[in-house]
């Protein structure tokens, strides 16, 4: 009898700077499947809502905000690209004021429906790797590799303190721990699609890893399991 088998589906969640898009992309090229970038979906819709100057208090109206954004990724050699509605914002995105208010629009039941019934619809074929909070305990549960990525929020800072710097942009390092802290706790805390480990994940510290050692982890750990070349 013929054997079946499906493209898996391969999830990595984490808190902020745990080193998770950087890691899953490098993954994804490694293993020649799609990545889907979940923090820049709920990232887009905030950038449009700061620009919109749409009410985030207002449920209906960030429903509504979130249905006319068309999120599409362009893959491309190194990056990802990210588009709303044909404009594009890879780099808007990453600003700051765009994280600080991300969680509150993360935190939007509405929002999450939305972008989480379009997250399992780009991975319903299998062949990807997504990066989130939620992955593996509501985007797709049944997802047949688990990962939760994790660091000291000291290292995390770090990480993040030197990436904005690099791209000139200032912000003292007590203000990036700050902010990392209070992203945590609201990634943690939040009613609805809260990040957390599940027990079905292999969790790992990546404070003292190298990006590669944490590719090659991953990598390993999906090849000793099932030959998806
Ligand atoms: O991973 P990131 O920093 O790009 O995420 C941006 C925001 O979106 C952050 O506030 C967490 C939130 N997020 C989420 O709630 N669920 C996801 N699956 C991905 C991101």
């Amino acid at each position: 009898m013929d054997k079946v088998t499906k493209l898996p589906i391969i999830a990595i969640d984490g808190p902020a700077g745990s080193g998770k898009s950087t890691v899953a992309k490098l993954v994804a090229k490694r293993l020649n499947v799609h990545y889907i970038d979940t923090g820049a979906m709920y990232r887009a819709v905030t950038l449009m809502a700061i620009k919109e100057k749409v009410d985030t208090k207002s449920e209906t109206e960030l429903i509504a905000l979130a249905q006319r954004c068309s999120i599409e990724f362009k893959y491309e050699e190194k990056s990802l690209r990210v588009f709303v509605n044909g404009q594009e914002v890879t780099e808007e995105i990453r600003l700051p004021e765009v994280s600080k208010l991300s969680s509150d629009i993360a935190d939007s039941i509405g929002v999450r429906k939305h972008l989480v019934a379009l997250q399992q619809k780009m991975g319903e074929t299998g062949g990807v790797i997504l990066d989130g909070r939620d992955i593996g305990s509501l985007v797709f549960p049944e997802a047949e590799f688990k990962f939760y990525l994790d660091a000291s929020v000291e290292e995390r800072a770090k990480r993040r303190f030197k990436e904005l710097k690099a791209k000139g942009l200032e912000q003292s390092f007590e203000e990036v721990k700050k902010d990392i802290a209070a992203r945590d706790k609201r990634d943690k805390e939040r009613p609805y699609g809260a990040l957390k480990l599940v027990p079905d994940a292999t969790k790992l510290d990546t404070s003292d890893l190298s990006i590669d050692e944490v590719v090659n982890i991953l990598a390993s750990r999906i090849h000793s399991k099932e030959d998806i070349g």
